[in-house]
This record gives structure tokens, C-alpha cells and sequence, in this order.
């Protein structure tokens, strides 16, 4: 069974979760030296699976950023290609309220799986797509204005180091 073990960043279990970023193979490739990113989380969550540590997912607030969230989630190798991801996004769009953006490289096809499968595209840009996770709010992103703001954030003259790998 599926769990979310939600992380507090006082908590030695963010520890487990950075390492999984730095270390773990097939994760560390797309997350390394990305530490930053638990330092600005709105929530850190370690993923479960029949009562292993299968993974992580990550909702970073970028900088000043607080009309939505960005995801990051890593899934390891052993536990890939079962569907953890695609409940995982599931189970975050039913438990947030605040638009959820999925920032994938265009080539990064099992992120771009299963980021279509649950959410909608909204953009491509610089070699990354981005997703909405919450498709049926669709309209009401792009009529509150987030699309734009989602563009203007993307291309603030910010230090991508911080932000992009
Ligand atoms: C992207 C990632 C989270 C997907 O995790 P996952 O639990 O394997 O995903 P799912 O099982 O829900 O499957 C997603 C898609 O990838 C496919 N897939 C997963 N592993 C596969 C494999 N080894 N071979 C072929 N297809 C595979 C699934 O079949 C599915 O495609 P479908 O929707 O067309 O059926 C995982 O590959 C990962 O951690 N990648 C490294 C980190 C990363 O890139 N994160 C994304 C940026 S936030």
C-alpha cells in the first residue's frame, strides 16, 4: 500500500531524503547538488510502498513564488514502472489546493509519462515541458493569470543555478 510520510524540516528523516537526491542511481543524475530545493519546500513528503522507502516528492515554492507550487519527485530504480508515480501525482492533487506545476526535461520521457498522464501541458521552454497536475483547473489557471505568471517567473533574470540544474 501507498503512503505519504509527510517531512518536517527540523526532521533527521530530511536527511534520508537528500541523500536519496545525491546518492541514489537513476535519481541522483536529475537531482544532484539540487538541495537548495528542500531549503525553499512547502512540503517534503518520502513515499511508501508496502513499508519501503520507495521515494520522494517535493513541493518547492520557488523563491518569491507563491501562487504554486513546483514538484520535484524522484521514484528509485527497483520500484519504477508500477504506478507509484502516477498515484503519487494522484494523491497530491487530491490533498492541495495551490496549483501544482511539473517541470520535466523534453527528453526525460518516463517524467513526461506520467506527467501527461494525470496533468496537462502548458508550455515548453529552454528544453523543459510544463505541466499543470491539476488538468480540469485548466481555465481557471490560465484566468487567474498564472500562465502569465508562470512565464514571467521563467524568465526572471535569476540565478539558474538555484533554480535549474
Ligand atoms: C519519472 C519517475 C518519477 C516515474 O516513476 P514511476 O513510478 O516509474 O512512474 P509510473 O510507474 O507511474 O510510470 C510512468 C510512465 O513511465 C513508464 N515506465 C516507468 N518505468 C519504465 C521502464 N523501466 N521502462 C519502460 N517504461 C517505464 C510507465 O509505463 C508509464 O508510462 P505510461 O503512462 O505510458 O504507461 C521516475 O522515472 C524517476 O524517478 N525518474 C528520475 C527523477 C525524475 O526524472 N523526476 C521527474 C522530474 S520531477
Amino acid at each position: 500500500m501507498l503512503k505519504l510520510v509527510d517531512v518536517t524540516p527540523s526532521d533527521d528523516e530530511l536527511l534520508k531524503v537528500r541523500i536519496m537526491m545525491y546518492e541514489e542511481p537513476g535519481i541522483r543524475e536529475v537531482f544532484n547538488g539540487r538541495g537548495d530545493r528542500l531549503a525553499t519546500s512547502h512540503k517534503v513528503y518520502i513515499i511508501m510502498n508496502d513499508n519501503q522507502e520507495v521515494g520522494f516528492a517535493n513541493l518547492v515554492f520557488e523563491k518569491q513564488n507563491y501562487d504554486f507550487y513546483f514538484l520535484d519527485m524522484g521514484i528509485k530504480e527497483n520500484y519504477r514502472g508500477k504506478g507509484i508515480a502516477t498515484e503519487v501525482l494522484q494523491t497530491l492533487k487530491n490533498i492541495n489546493s495551490k496549483p501544482i506545476i511539473i517541470e520535466t526535461r523534453e527528453n526525460n520521457t518516463l517524467a513526461n509519462c506520467s506527467a501527461e498522464r494525470i496533468g496537462c501541458m502548458l508550455m515548453s521552454k529552454d528544453n523543459k515541458n510544463y505541466y499543470l497536475l491539476q488538468r480540469e483547473h485548466y481555465n481557471e489557471f490560465i484566468d487567474n493569470g498564472y500562465l502569465d505568471k508562470l512565464t514571467e517567473h521563467l524568465n526572471e533574470d535569476k540565478d539558474k543555478r538555484f533554480l535549474y540544474k
